[in-house]
């Protein structure tokens, strides 16, 4: 009988197609279910743009510094006075339990420009300094009310417990009066 190996064949081929068939639409489903969890990663606008804060310095004289957020934390952006750059660089680097130079801390060329994290290193409390009236500590730049802790003008840990200085932030200049922080 010629016929029975045929069907038996045909038999196998239709089920190969179906296990086949069914293989490639468990793939198709698998990618067309992965896409939406996969675009969800992608930042949208609106977390893009919460990832930068652009600040105007244009308002902010020599001596003065704002506060703002950048990314749900706060920042100081200060001006420093002649005096004031004079006064940070000539501190020893050797003096200092984070060194750092003032040029470690800002752009070259902007060395008035100090941009550092609100948030003190030792348990996140936010600095005095940056606003006027406001205690800078012993060393003219901000005081952590928290437990003590005196940052300088360049705003290098001093005194008390914080164990580093106030962090800087990524910084890029778009012009002289306009940076962007992240
Ligand atoms: Fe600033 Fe403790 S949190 S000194």
């Amino acid at each position: 009988m010629a016929t029975a190996p045929d069907t038996l064949e045909g038999e196998v081929r239709r089920r190969d197609f179906i296990y086949i068939a069914t293989g490639a639409f468990t793939a198709v489903g698998a990618a067309a279910v992965a896409w939406p969890f996969i675009n969800q990663m992608n930042p949208s606008a609106d977390v893009r743009a919460m990832a930068t804060t652009d600040v105007d310095l244009s308002g902010i004289q020599p001596g003065m510094a704002i506060k703002t957020i950048w990314q749900s934390k706060p920042v100081f952006v200060k001006n420093l006075t002649a005096a004031e750059i004079a006064e940070a660089r000539k501190v020893s680097l050797a003096s200092l339990r984070d060194p750092q130079s003032l040029a470690d801390r800002t752009q070259p060329g902007r060395e008035n420009w100090l941009v550092t994290l609100g948030v003190c290193t030792h348990l996140g409390c936010v600095p005095l300094g940056a606003a006027e009236g406001e205690s800078k500590g012993d060393f003219n730049g901000f005081f952590c009310p928290c437990h003590g802790s005196h940052y300088d003008v360049a705003g290098r840990i001093r005194k008390g417990p914080a164990p580093k200085n106030l962090e800087v932030p990524p910084v890029t200049f778009k012009s002289d009066t306009l940076i962007t922080i992240g």
